[in-house]
């Protein structure tokens, strides 16, 4: 079937792209710019995700399933105004456009497999959280939530899971690369108390779970896309220190990473919340990585 992907030539996009041209499905990637494609599988269509539709709007009519991975980077850039402003936009405004799309197309997508993230809890103490707590009150709560209506705009004619995804770990791009620098040097560690959850998971599982959540016609709504093992910031630190074979007890004060990243140091790594796969446990979905210090061996001892 033909899969349409926002945002597919990112850290998670492309791989997923490269996954669904080798399921044998034509892939049409909205973009931005302009890419030359590598698979007769694979093509790329230039968007402006705007909020409204455009004459790329053609591929969505008639396609099988639409994935939404579109957005500014949380982790790129400080949390000024200005950049908070562009991290909620750039969801809301492309999600729309595509709901849009979706809605007037003669022949809707019978799918809307839609972005989201753990952040939609908001900051959590220990108790596990599964796909029917409510939304938390932070700027990345809100967010999510956001997010997630304006995907539900898409209507009763598409099937909608919204993927509230976890920590993606892999070497070549999301968070994990951006740890690694103070483990090289000997000096990784926990951050700030060290007791907060990070919710973390594999990049082949989570490949594995949009695969899963395309071709499960039962899923539907929200969904957690995170380990069944989430573990506190220390356990974390300990494991990536293992998998580096470096040290890991030097803990990062709170007071010197809100110094250097403002807002962004509490919204992103000094909370955080237990969050489970409760629907995808549920239904049988097998993960290949359940412990996380299983999960970065598997990602430090490949080579490349
Ligand atoms: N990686 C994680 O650990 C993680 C965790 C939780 C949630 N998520 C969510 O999952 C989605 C994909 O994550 P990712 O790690 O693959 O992100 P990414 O590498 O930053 O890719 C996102 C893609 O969105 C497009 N994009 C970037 N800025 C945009 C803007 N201002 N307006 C519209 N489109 C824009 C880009 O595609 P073009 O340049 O081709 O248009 C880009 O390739 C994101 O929405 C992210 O918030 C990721």
């Amino acid at each position: 079937m033909r899969i349409v992907v926002s945002g597919g030539t990112g850290f998670l996009g492309a791989p997923l792209v490269s996954l669904l041209a080798r399921d044998g499905h034509e892939v049409v990637v909205l973009t931005r710019g302009s890419h030359a494609a590598d698979s007769p599988k694979i093509s790329f269509a230039t968007w402006t995700p705007n909020g409204e539709t455009g004459s790329w709007a053609s591929v969505i009519n008639g396609a099988g399933a639409v994935v939404n991975l579109a957005g500014e980077s949380i982790a790129a850039k400080r949390w000024s105004a200005a950049q908070k402003q562009k991290i909620l936009d750039s969801r809301v405004l492309a999600t729309r456009s595509l709901a849009t799309a979706i809605r007037e197309a003669a022949s809707p997508p019978p799918m809307f497999i839609s972005g989201s993230a753990v952040g939609y809890y908001g900051p959590l103490g220990d108790q596990p959280v599964a796909e029917d707590a409510p939304a938390g009150s932070d700027f990345l709560a809100g967010v999510c939530a956001q997010w997630e209506r304006e995907a539900a705009r898409a209507g009763n004619r598409t099937r909608l899971v919204c993927v509230r995804t976890g920590l993606v770990l892999e070497k070549d791009g999301g968070a994990l690369p951006q740890m690694l620098p103070p483990f090289k040097f000997g000096a990784g560690g926990p951050v700030g108390s060290g007791r907060q959850y990070w919710p973390w998971i594999h990049r082949d599982d989570w490949l594995g779970l949009v695969r899963w959540a395309i071709t499960t016609p039962t899923v539907a709504g929200a969904v957690n896309a995170t380990a069944p093992n989430p573990v506190t910031n220390t356990e974390f630190a300990r494991a990536l220190g293992r998998a580096m074979h470096r040290p890991s007890f030097m803990p990062a004060p709170a007071f010197a990473l809100r110094l250097m990243l403002g807002e962004m140091a509490d919204g992103l790594l000094l909370s955080g919340q237990r969050a489970v796969p409760a629907k995808a446990t549920k239904s049988g979905f097998t993960f290949k990585h359940t412990h996380v210090d299983d999960a970065l061996r598997a990602i430090f001892s490949r080579q490349a």
